[in-house]
């Protein structure tokens, strides 16, 4: 028998994560039967939605891994073979894959062959969040040559790549990132203006970047930062408004002004997204993201962070900005 360790939502998320929230379990796997398989998570993701997906307590943190067969009695998934899943924050796991219409949420896959790239990269930018940034912007935000392109959290996972995505497509891209490390990074990936937000006046800036106003807006923020960009679109402009970070910890609700009258009067294309809903989608936008890479059109930083039994600390530091590019935990 052999055993698998968990994090375990201890208690519910109030205001910031702590360590309080957050409990490890050990759980013993029964021998293996005809089907299955046991896997070993190599790389553990750890991303924002994490905080703003409500689950319940006592179950196991959700999240996605890479992980490697060790025991097997299933002939597709052989010793050795790597596969990703939304497993959770788990050691190990046993996947049926006799059963697996019913382990629909596990999402299994086999990590493609990915050349001399690692795989970890299956987790971020050749992921879920390098498929955000394809399908949310693309689809969404429909953008065209000669466009300005605003994206906050452009430091990150999915920012980063939604501003290199939209310089693919010929428009001018303002980001804005919160340490000068990471606006120069950003900088070097080709962007054309970029903000500390922590330091620069938010509509100043745009003012001076787009004076003209922003045609696509891809908001991963939310919160005042989005109530000040709406003021500079232009009419007919497009949001995809991909996510909220600076609102996932709050306790309170928003001072700021109602921006539902200014989308009215500018006649703004606004829409939310669940990344999933493209899953049937995914092979071309791994495809066309590995084609850019390769190209080396596309570039992606990942921050490393060694122990699966650190997850809860290196998650409540990529909700801090500990990260450049997407976090990923080496078990
Ligand atoms: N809709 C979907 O299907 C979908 C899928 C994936 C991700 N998302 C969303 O996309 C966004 C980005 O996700 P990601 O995985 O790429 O994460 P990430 O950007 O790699 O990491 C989170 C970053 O958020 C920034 N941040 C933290 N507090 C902030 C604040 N108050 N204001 C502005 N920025 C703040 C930090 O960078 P700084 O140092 O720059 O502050 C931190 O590094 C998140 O909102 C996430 O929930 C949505």
């Amino acid at each position: 028998m052999v055993k698998a360790k968990k994090w375990i939502l201890a208690t519910k998320f109030d205001g910031e994560p702590k360590d309080s929230n957050f409990k490890l379990e050990e759980e013993d796997l029964p021998a293996l039967k005809d089907g299955e398989f046991i896997c070993d998570a190599v790389y553990l993701s750890v991303d924002p939605y994490m905080r703003a997906h409500v689950f319940p307590v006592g179950s196991v943190i959700i999240g996605e891994q890479v992980a490697r067969v060790t025991e097997s009695k299933s002939k597709d998934y052989p010793v050795g073979c790597l596969v990703q899943m939304y497993a959770g924050w788990s050691s190990r796991t046993l996947v049926d894959t006799k059963n697996l219409k019913a382990m629909e949420t596990l999402h299994l896959l086999k990590v493609p062959d990915l050349g001399k790239l690692a795989p970890s990269l299956a987790l971020g930018v050749l992921g879920m969040p390098g498929m955000t940034a394809y399908f949310g912007f693309l689809e969404l935000c429909q953008p065209k040559a000669g466009e300005t392109v605003l994206v906050n959290g452009a430091a990150g996972a999915v920012g980063s790549a939604v501003g290199q995505i939209a310089k693919i497509k010929g428009c001018k891209v303002i980001g804005f990132a919160g340490s000068k490390e990471k606006c120069d990074w950003v900088k070097s990936l080709g962007f054309d203006h970029v903000f500390n937000y922590k330091e620069a006046d938010i509509s100043k800036s745009l003012k001076e970047a787009a004076p003209d106003g922003i045609d696509c807006y891809f908001d991963n923020v939310g919160g005042d930062f989005t109530s000040k960009a709406l003021q500079h679109m232009k009419l007919f402009g497009r949001i995809s408004v991909c996510g909220g970070i600076s609102i996932y910890n709050a306790t309170q609700p928003r001072l700021t002004p109602d921006p539902f009258m200014t989308i009215l009067s500018k006649q703004l294309k606004v829409e939310g997204f669940i990344v999933m809903r493209w899953w049937a989608k995914y092979p071309e936008g791994k495809a066309e993201m590995k084609k850019w890479i390769d190209e080396g059109k596309i570039k992606y930083r990942e921050t490393v962070k060694d122990g699966f039994e650190n997850m809860p600390q290196i998650f409540m530091s990529l909700l801090k900005g500990a990260n450049i590019g997407k976090m990923i935990v080496k078990a």
